[in-house]
């Protein structure tokens, strides 16, 4: 079968890496299970994976981060506990993680990159294509940008990446991609990206955000990706290079709600956005609404 009629069935979750900007918390808390409430960040991504049709999930960890694993296997004594109680929603819930997915688990050996983490899963996924979800941020379900993707890799057997419009005073806090347009709307052809960019070099306001579709094709080249920016075995590198030799890279221009937890202040936002839509929280929003006048 040729590669640009498979669709992607496999994702990788990068997960491995040592979240500075948590600390103190994530010296022994893996970030990716920090909570919206109740439900950890890391089941968010999982069922976005599922939802689009990866629901063989490998997770990348790394020493003192197996809570992560865990967390998607059974607890039958928990479970024997809430149904002799009649917990039935309870019960439902801690099934919930289990069902979501299959998933595997690899250790990254090391915070050596998102490249190096990505790597990490080439024995597992082989040639087939896959999506990468970066363990700290999630689309909303409804907003389908992993779906669309997929589809769109499974066209054009190359790398599918996503982009968002950011203001063009904030492109240097981001990665930028240089791009030309194509017949639908919310495809691009990616022709270039740079990390960072001052505002007045920006060849567009279209950031990079955690979501890829990658063809199998890509192990190699990560292997023979030397450590970039940082010092780290960077993914982007990785990509440029498959890019200049030819490999198509189209980025999907998403619209949707789209999650950031992984700095303090939009993981709070995360959480507040999020709560505010539940109706099992009493009070919570007529809190919040007292509270935020007292900022005025
Ligand atoms: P980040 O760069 O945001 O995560 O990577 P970080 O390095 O853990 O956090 P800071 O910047 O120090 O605060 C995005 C995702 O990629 C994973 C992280 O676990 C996170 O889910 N990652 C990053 C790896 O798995 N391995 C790495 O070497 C780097």
């Amino acid at each position: 079968m040729s590669e640009t009629s498979r669709r992607a069935t496999k994702a990788v979750i990068p997960a491995a890496g040592n979240a500075t900007r948590f600390l103190p918390v994530t010296k022994s808390v893996p970030k990716e299970l920090l909570p919206i409430v109740d439900k950890p960040v890391l089941q968010y991504i999982v069922e976005e994976a599922a939802e689009a049709g990866a629901d063989d999930v490998l997770l990348v960890t790394a020493r003192g981060k197996d809570s992560m694993v865990d967390y998607f296997d059974s607890r039958f004594d928990l479970e024997e506990a809430l149904a002799a109680k009649g917990k039935d929603d309870a019960l439902e819930s801690i099934r919930a993680p289990e069902r979501t997915a299959e998933i595997h688990a690899v250790r990254q050996g090391g915070a050596l990159g998102l490249g190096h983490a990505v790597g990490r899963g080439a024995a597992h996924v082989g040639d087939e294509p896959f999506a990468v979800l970066l363990g700290d941020e999630f689309c909303h379900l409804d907003d389908k940008l992993l779906p669309r993707m997929i589809e769109l890799q499974a066209e054009t057997g190359g790398i599918v990446l996503a982009l968002m419009e950011v203001p063009r005073e904030d492109v240097s806090r981001w990665g930028i991609a240089s791009v030309d347009a194509t017949d639908d709307d919310d495809v691009v052809e990616v022709t270039g990206m740079v990390e960072k960019p001052a505002v007045d070099q920006a060849p567009s306001n279209l950031s990079l955000i955690g979501r890829y579709v990658l063809p199998g094709s890509i192990f190699p080249v990560l292997h023979d990706t030397p450590p970039g920016r940082g010092g780290e075995i960077q993914l982007t590198d990785a990509m440029d290079t498959m890019r200049a030799k030819g490999t198509p890279v189209h980025g999907v221009i998403f619209r949707g709600r789209r999650y950031d937890t992984g700095e303090p202040a939009a993981y709070l936002q995360t959480i507040v956005e999020l709560a505010s839509e539940r109706d099992d929280l009493p009070g919570f929003n007529a809190w919040l609404r007292e509270f935020g006048a007292t900022l005025d």
